[in-house]
Formats: structure tokens, sequence, C-alpha cells
């Protein structure tokens, strides 16, 4: 999934897409490229490693674009990097997304000279191709429509200063601005400029001149200009060092907005579960944690709710009926398994998501939106808590508690900052530890297996540490066998299935294992301890010391908690 950015207007393109870039690097850091076209044609700049890393700032020229990768065909080298050009070097194309047929066309490509080993350069080449068969750019969108198979959000330069756009599957959205139109993988690179976007359907594609046009199925279209409540600002570190340290630090007040939903939002939602013969909750990643947990609290209101990884859900849509409700979690609202195993249902869908305007938001019958604000930092830290906030609260509503539900939320959002404060130190410590370490466990019951899987995933995905999570209760029948003197095993210990959290930690430390508790304060016997105050929606509470754990050993590990490696932060690709 890497990051897509267009201009053409009478600002200066090299630094508009530059900045851009800048913006959409969670999508992929592997290595950046740009082309400018100016009165000595198109200009091409690329190199492995992050924008700055890899590109020298410049400015000049009213056209260009410019990509940042996430490797998925070709290994991470300058000739792979975007942008890709034709054999005359007039047309240059970026692209998001996996051409699936690129080996079958390139065979078609014979006497071209193709210099990387991509999917995405048989698109120059085939552009090429119908401009020596003298083809108008309309014909040549067109005919690449029917030419390409898979995901893509690609954008071409021509040196006759005109762009294209075309999208299937993968996220591109237009910047609207008088005399200037931007173009994006989502509405980041653009932010500063306009407030005014418009997200593009499948099928869609843009030819760009002094003025765009859409058009679907040969035919013109008008797509709806979004006003995006986002400012730039918000997109910023706002001093921080890091955008995964701020958006941790941002959750008394996002868990907060998270649980002002809208009455008659919620009233929806509640009635769509009700008119459910079954409900089916899926997500991928942390997003299938809080679906996990969005299970069990429905599950406690009499639901008969299923919950399945969206990759996986695809091998059981047979078992979804027709009148079964379908809860889409996402923050980014792009991610492809989970797009992909909708697509094969025509079910109500009802969403809890982050970023407006995304695919999901408008696949969706019914959106409930966190409103966490961007999420830069590749790890999900205010989405999950948002996340989950809003699955509680409409457990509540569908337990006829919605205000007094709404009311612990808010308590609980009071209790993050306290918390914050009182495990600063034991994190400190506890990170200053884990750095040495090889592996470490996370065992939780019922709720605090879901804390233990998050914890787990912030852990790996950042430090690079093995982290695994099991439930409490599975420890014993075989993982404890990799447990010795040292290793260190957390465990959450909630009100339910206390007493039996504590035996399966006794049962490690019989092994030698360095016990970490999360929960109230006991007294018991750990090597460290995370205490959580009382809190009815205690889980949000249990997850943040965790997420700033991952992050300080990150730090301490010298890894860029922002872009850990071989991630991206919204996977566009199955
Ligand atoms: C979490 O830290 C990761 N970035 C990843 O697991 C993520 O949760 C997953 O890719 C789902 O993304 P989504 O919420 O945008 O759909």
């Amino acid at each position: 999934m890497c990051g897509i950015v267009g201009y053409r207007g009478n600002g200066d393109a090299s630094k508009i897409v530059y900045d851009g870039l800048k913006n959409l690097e969670y999508r992929g850091y592997d290595s950046a490229g740009i082309a400018v076209r100016d009165s000595s044609g198109i200009n091409v700049d690329k190199g492995v490693g992050t924008v700055d890393e890899s590109l020298s700032q410049r400015s000049g020229g009213s056209i260009a674009l410019g990509h940042t990768r996430w490797a998925t065909h070709g290994g991470v080298t300058e000739q792979n990097a975007h942008p890709h050009t034709d054999c005359k070097g007039e047309v240059a194309v970026v692209h998001n997304g996996i051409i699936q047929n690129y080996s079958e066309l390139k065979q078609k490509l014979s006497g071209h000279k193709f210099k990387s080993d991509t999917d995405t350069e048989v698109i120059p080449h085939l552009i090429e191709e119908q401009l020596e068969q003298g083809k108008s750019l309309k014909q040549i969108a067109e005919y690449l429509r029917d030419t390409l198979e898979g995901s893509y959000a690609v954008v071409a330069m021509f040196e006759s200063g005109e762009m294209m756009a075309l999208k299937n599957r993968s996220p591109l959205a237009l910047g609207i601005k008088e005399e200037e139109l931007f173009l994006g993988s989502d509405v980041t690179p653009f932010l500063k400029h306009t407030d005014e976007a418009i997200f593009l359907e499948d099928g869609d594609y843009v030819l760009i001149d002094q003025d765009y046009k859409i058009y679907s199925d040969g035919e013109e279209v008008e797509r709806e200009v979004e006003k995006i409540e986002w400012d730039a600002e918000q997109a910023t570190k706002k001093g921080y060092e890091h955008f995964m340290e701020k958006e941790i630090l941002e959750q008394p007040k996002t868990v907060k907005r998270a649980a002002f939903q809208d009455r008659k939002d919620m009233e929806q939602a509640e009635q769509m579960i009700e008119d459910a013969e079954k409900v089916w909750i899926t997500g991928c990643g942390t997003s299938s944690y809080a679906a996990d947990l969005g299970a069990r609290y429905l599950r406690r209101r009499g639901v008969d709710v299923r919950v399945e990884q969206s990759h996986e859900l695809e091998y059981r849509t047979d078992e979804i009926g027709e009148e079964d409700l379908v809860i889409g979690i996402s923050q980014s609202g792009e991610t492809a398994d989970l797009l992909s195993v909708l697509e094969k249902l025509d079910n109500k869908l009802l969403s809890v998501l982050n970023v407006s305007g995304s695919t999901l938001d408008r696949k969706s019958d019914h959106t409930l939106h966190i409103n966490a604000g961007p999420e830069i930092g590749v790890a999900s830290t205010k989405a999950f808590t948002a996340q989950i906030t809003v699955l509680k609260l409409l457990s509540y509503c569908v337990g006829g508690e919605l205000e007094q539900g709404r009311d612990s939320l808010v308590q609980t959002a009071d209790r993050i900052q306290g918390l914050m404060d009182n495990s600063e130190q034991e994190i400190e410590r506890l990170s200053e530890y884990l750095v040495d370490k090889d592996d470490v466990y996370f065992i939780g019951r019922h709720k605090g297996f879901e804390m233990a899987k998050e914890s787990a995933l912030k852990l790996k995905e950042l430090s690079y540490i093995h982290a695994e999570a099991f439930p409490g209760g599975e420890f014993k029948h075989g993982t404890l066998a990799l447990v010795e003197d040292g290793v260190p095993v957390v465990g959450f210990l909630k009100q339910e299935g206390y007493e039996e959290m504590l035996s399966n930690l006794a049962e490690a430390k019989s092994r030698g294992a360095d016990i970490i508790g999360v929960g109230q304060e006991n007294g018991e016997n750990f090597e460290f301890f995370i205490d959580i105050p009382e809190d009815q929606n205690s889980e949000i509470l249990e997850v943040v010391p965790f997420q700033m754990l991952a992050y300080k050993t990150a730090v301490k590990l010298g890894n860029n908690p922002d872009k850990p490696r071989n991630l991206a932060k919204s996977v566009t690709v199955k």
C-alpha cells in the first residue's frame, strides 16, 4: 500500500508534491520518487528510503506527481521506486495496488525496455503503445480500465502537460481549489491547501488539463465535493518527537469524543442489530481485537453475534444469512482484506471507523465515526480505544442504558491522564528491562485476553521483540514449555477469572518466569505491576500503558515508532 500524490496548477508543483509525500509516508517508506514536468520535459528523481532520505527538496514546475512505496512486487531498489516511465520518458506513472496480470501484459510489450521488476512498469509502456496508435487520452484510460486486472489507483503525467488518473479498489481523492487540482491516496497530502475533496469511485477515470473531467463507463459524471472536517494542523506532530507519542497522549480527549456519539446514530445502529437474524463483526489487526471485544459486549446483551478476522471470514460467507447484519471495524476504512469480503456480501453493513469518506464509509448503510482525528503513527493507538469506546456505548444502547453508559465512558476518559502519570515510572522501568528480552508472553482471560493480544501486537510491531498472547487457561497446554528463567510473562488481572489468572501466573513463575501484573494492586509478589484504577470500562484503560511501553521500548532500541519496518498504516492489498 503505497501513497500517491499529484498536482496541476499555478502553485510550486515540486514543493507541493514533496510536502504531500511527507504526509503520506505512513502508507509506505521503502522508497520515494517524484516527477516534475517543466520546460525541459519530464524530470524524475527517485531513491530508496524515506522522502527526506531519497529525494532532494526542489521547487518549480506546475505539474508533478509523486510516490511513497511499500514494496509488493520487486525488491527495495532505486529501479523499482516509482515513478516509472515509458521508453521515451514522455509518460510518467505512479501506482498504488497490484496489477495481477502484469507478467502476461509484459510479454505482449516485446520491444519495450523494462528497467524494473515491478508490476507497475507495464502501465507507462501500455500507454506508449496506445499513444503510438494515435489514441486519445480518454481512449487510453478506457483501454487501461479494460486491460489492467487487480487493484489500482494510477496517476499518469504526459509531456504535453496533461494528466490522467484512474481508480479500481485502491483509494484516490481529488483536492479541489480554484485553478489548482490535487490528487492523493487520501486527503492528508492536500489538507493544508483545500478542505474540498472528491472521493473517486471504482471505475472512475479523470482527464486533467486546464480543468478536469471525471468519466465512468465512457460518460462524464459528477461526483460529490465533500467538506473535510480534519485540518492540516491535526495531521502534524505538534512538537512531539513522534506521531505515536502524540496520539497516545491525546486519548483522554479522543475517548471522550468517541463517547459523544449522536443519540439518533446510536439508535439507528441499535435498530439494525435488533432487526438482524445474527450479527457478524469483523476487522483486521488491531481492529480485529476491537471486533473481538465488541462481540463480547453484544453477546452479554443477548445478541447472537459471531466474530471473525476479515481475511478468514472469506471462507465462512456461506454461513452468513441474508437477514444477518455485518459490522465492519476499521481505522482507515481502506483495508483490502475487509473490503474484499464485503464485496462478496449483500448484507446490511454497519461500520465503526475513523476516516470519513473512505471506501468502507461510502459502502456502509450506516457509519459510527469514532472521531479520533488523523492517526498517522502506523501502530494504531487512539483509534483502538475510540473503537472500543463506541462498541461499548453501542452495547449500552442495546441494553437500554445509553446515557448511563456514556457517563461511565466519560469517567473512564477522565481517568486516562491520571493512569498515564501514575504508571509512567513503572513503564519506564519495564521498558528498560524488556530491551534485552527475546520473547514476551501476554496472558488474560475473557476481555483480558483481547487486551493481551493488543498489547502483544503493539510491542512486537514496534520493538521487533517476539511477543505473543494466549488465553490464561491455554498457556499451560503447551506454550509454558517455552518459559524458563527470566522470561517475562504479563498477566491481565480482571474481576472475571481473577483467581484463575493468579494460578496461571504462579504456574509460569514456578518455571522461572518474571511476572508482570496489570490490574488492581493486590500485594502479590510481581516483578512489575501496572496499577489500573477501578472502572467499569477498565479494558479501555488497561491498553494505554502498554501502548506507551511499546513506544518507549522501540525508542530505546533505536526503532522509528512511527514507521516500523515492513509495515504500513493502511493495508490496501490482500
Ligand atoms: C495496528 O497497529 C496495525 N497498524 C494494523 O494491525 C491495523 O490495525 C490493521 O492493518 C487494520 O487497519 P484498519 O483499522 O485501518 O482497517
